[in-house]
């Protein structure tokens, strides 16, 4: 199975560590393919329009060249597009080649086939469209007056009194602004597609096998049965890949009018515009309290970019509505549609960017209470969530303050605001928590033994970084009660059992589940051949009198090993598939994942230039099923948030509707320089109700609350309350 990940570590290391920084592991682009050939798109240079003509002659003459496609030749060989007129196929993917419609600046507009990848650049460099232009938007600014509700169903959130901050002894009203953000994971878009007769393979970059599956298999109405998917690696994701793409539809369809796989790999300037990105914000918080610090009323609303053509709608007010203690909430959320292209969840989608608005205004009001920012939090300390009223199935959000605050140094903090300086440079300290659905879906896990004692473990969820595979190998090892050299994981392939797209810190809850309870399933199998091979007594020996470890089976002192008992039952493996899922739980409890973020900055006093020199973040994920993994998780997600405070804008050129920096260049994501020591701090407690594996999820949490413990800390440096995103040094000084 070369396709699959199939690597034994040593230890606890990722399974697919050794791989991946030795260029074993393969990504979708890697795979060679007889008869391979390239796809090259040609985005659109307009915002806003149509296409009056599109001359592809020279691409087609043009040296190695296939086929060019366009939406004049595309459009009925795709048997989903004649269901409807909608722009929309599927959630959020827009209909490539569809018409002449221009919808964005980016949009592909045609796709040459050639035989190699130079000829194809250079074949779509001959294609020349006639536009005709029509007036564009992409100014958030200029449009709010036609925000509009997410949909016609959607209601504000109303608890108690609306504005009641209002009528507060003490409050603050703030207006934060935050850019579109590019995910920007290292492996660019890419995509292999091979039809075979009417089966199509597809080694995709996806973060969801069996979506992109469903997906692919709805274009062309087949069974999905007739689609695999292939994902064992991919190179970084944060949201991009949570669905398929119209590059990717271009290159199925592609691949069916050829005849031929064709590979499709994305530049760093698509990546902008082709995949979505996070979209730019503006919130307003109003938030008061009584003099003691007791929050009476706290208004949020948010006005979020989105197409034209679809309505992309995430949480960022939702926090607002359960993170304190409040009697009096109201949140609204709106869109603003314009002629971009189709934003995407991106690292903590939505709470990201509520909870920044959130936690700076929260700062904002501690210093108009006189208070410390944190007691202010605490006061006002949710012990129940406010919104659904049901008890938490565990939050250790207070023990989070608590040993975070001691780590960094909390109490050496003069409150005063640029009253501290180390070595000539302005220091701040500021803290910003984040919140996390703690999801659970449902997963299927195979666990098999064979004959020579190997334990395979399968599920179909494709990693996107996080470390997903040690993470099932890790609870086969501790079912198991082995370190690990025998166990195998295969994952990333819809030919294996299903596993839901990797999204929301939702994986390990999920597919950790279904690894345990596959294993656990396989060592009942176990108990049971063990009574009709290995016992002589004839006595039915409960399954909690079995140890399992290291390869033997035990019963009062007898160890089997599992090559002895698979043998002697005349076998070549044992197997077993378990579907796990939640129960009824959720209708009892309210799940999160909770984290504070502490930070420590110098701020040059003359240039206003930002130095982060310390971050702790102190996550409540309930249990950490691999620590390795699970902090070096935490540790991307600070990254990602220092990113979002302080470097990371996706600037339009608003005259021409594109975007201005495209590259890697210009939008800049933290380098190693930027980025200090990082402690992670785990509370490590397991959830009792959540999972048999007691484990939250922790992807999400590692960022949000991250960018406004920065932001807050400026402020702490300075005095300067710098309200929006990236906070640069131009905007501090
Ligand atoms: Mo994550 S934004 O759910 O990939």
């Amino acid at each position: 199975m070369e396709n699959l990940l199939n690597l034994a570590a040593e230890d606890t290391d990722r399974t697919d560590g050794i791989l991946k920084v030795t260029g074993g592991a393969k990504y979708s682009a890697e795979y060679q393919i007889p008869g391979i050939t390239y796809g090259v798109l040609v985005p659109s240079t307009i915002a806003k329009g149509k296409i009056n003509s599109l001359d592809t002659k020279a691409a087609e003459n043009a040296p190695g060249v296939i086929k060019v496609l366009s939406h004049l030749n595309v459009n009925n060989s795709v048997p989903r597009y004649a269901k409807d007129q909608a722009l929309i196929i599927d959630r959020n993917i827009n209909k490539v080649f569809y018409n002449d419609q221009i919808l964005f600046a980016g949009q592909p507009i045609a796709m040459v086939i050639a035989d190699t990848y130079e000829r194809a650049v250079y074949a779509a460099s001959l294609i020349k469209a006639v536009y005709q232009k029509a007036p564009h938007q992409t100014n958030l600014e200029l449009n709010i007056a036609n925000a509009v509700a997410p949909n016609p169903n959607a209601k504000d959130y109303v608890r108690n009194q609306i504005d009641a901050y209002k009528d507060a002894e003490v409050f603050i009203e703030a207006e934060y602004d935050q850019p579109n953000h590019i995910h920007n994971p290292m492996e660019l878009g890419s995509i292999i597609a091979h039809w075979e007769g009417d089966g199509l393979t597809v080694y995709d970059k996806t973060q969801g096998v069996f979506s992109s599956q469903r997906h692919y298999a709805s274009l062309y109405e087949i069974d999905s049965k007739k689609v695999r998917v292939i994902a064992p690696h991919v190179g970084g994701a944060f949201g991009m890949a949570l669905h398929s793409w119209p590059y990717q539809d271009a290159t199925v369809i592609a691949a069916k009018i050829t005849n031929r796989p064709v590979k499709t790999m994305l530049t760093r300037i698509q990546m902008f515009t082709m995949v979505g990105y996070r979209p730019e914000t503006k919130q307003f918080v109003g938030i008061g309290a009584s003099k003691e610090g007791i929050l009476q009323g706290i208004t949020h609303k948010a006005w979020a970019v989105t197409s034209s053509f679809d309505n992309f709608t995430e949480g960022t007010v939702r926090p607002s509505q359960f993170m304190y203690k409040c009697p009096n909430v109201n949140t609204i959320y709106r869109l603003v549609k314009m002629d971009v292209s189709n934003p995407i969840w991106m690292r903590g989608p939505g709470e990201a960017t509520g909870m920044y608005a959130l936690e700076c205004a929260m700062d904002e009001l501690a210093y108009k209470l006189n208070m410390d920012p944190i007691e202010l939090r605490l006061k006002n300390y949710a012990v129940i969530n406010p919104e659904n009223e049901l008890p938490w199935s565990s939050k250790f959000l207070d023990e989070c303050y608590e040993i975070g605050a001691k780590k960094i140094g909390w109490s050496n903090r003069n409150p005063k605001p640029a009253s501290m300086k180390e070595n000539g440079m302005l220091v701040g300290y500021g803290v910003g928590s984040g919140v996390f659905n703690a999801g659970r879906s449902s997963a299927t896990a195979r666990a098999t033994l064979d004959e020579t004692g190997k334990l395979t473990i399968q599920s179909a969820a494709s990693d996107i970084g996080p470390g997903t595979g040690i993470m099932m190998k890790k609870v086969a090892m501790d079912s198991f009660q082995t370190e690990g050299k025998e166990v195998f994981v295969e994952l990333g392939d819809t030919n294996l059992p299903p596993a839901p797209t990797q999204g929301g810190s939702n994986t390990t809850s999920t597919v950790g589940s279904a690894v345990y309870d596959a294993c656990t399933a396989l060592k009942e199998k176990m108990v049971q051949v063990y009574h009709q091979f290995i016992v002589t007594d004839g006595q039915q020996h409960a399954y909690e009198n079995f140890t399992f470890k290291n390869g033997a089976i035990i019963l009062g002192g007898k160890s089997t090993s599992y090559t002895d008992l698979i043998k002697k039952a005349g076998l070549k493996e044992l197997t077993v598939t378990r579907e796990s899922k939640a129960g009824n739980e959720r209708q009892k409890y309210a799940f999160n994942s909770f984290a504070v973020h502490f930070v420590k900055l110098h701020i040059h006093p003359f240039t206003g230039m930002v130095k982060v020199v310390q971050v702790v973040s102190a996550v409540d994920a309930g249990k950490i099923i691999s620590e390795k993994q699970a902090r070096s998780q935490m540790i991307g997600g600070v990254v990602g948030g220092i990113g979002m405070a302080l470097t990371e804008e996706g600037i339009y050129d608003h005259r021409f509707g594109v975007y201005a920096n495209n590259n890697f260049a210009d939008y800049h994501v933290p380098v190693h320089a930027d980025i200090p020591p990082i402690d992670i701090l785990f509370v490590n407690k397991p959830d009792p109700y959540i999972n048999p594996i007691g484990a939250k999820g922790l992807g999400e949490v590692s960022i949000i609350g991250l960018a406004p413990a920065i932001a807050n800390a400026v402020f702490h440096a300075t005095g300067k309350r710098v309200r929006d995103l990236p906070i640069t040094l131009d905007k501090i000084t």
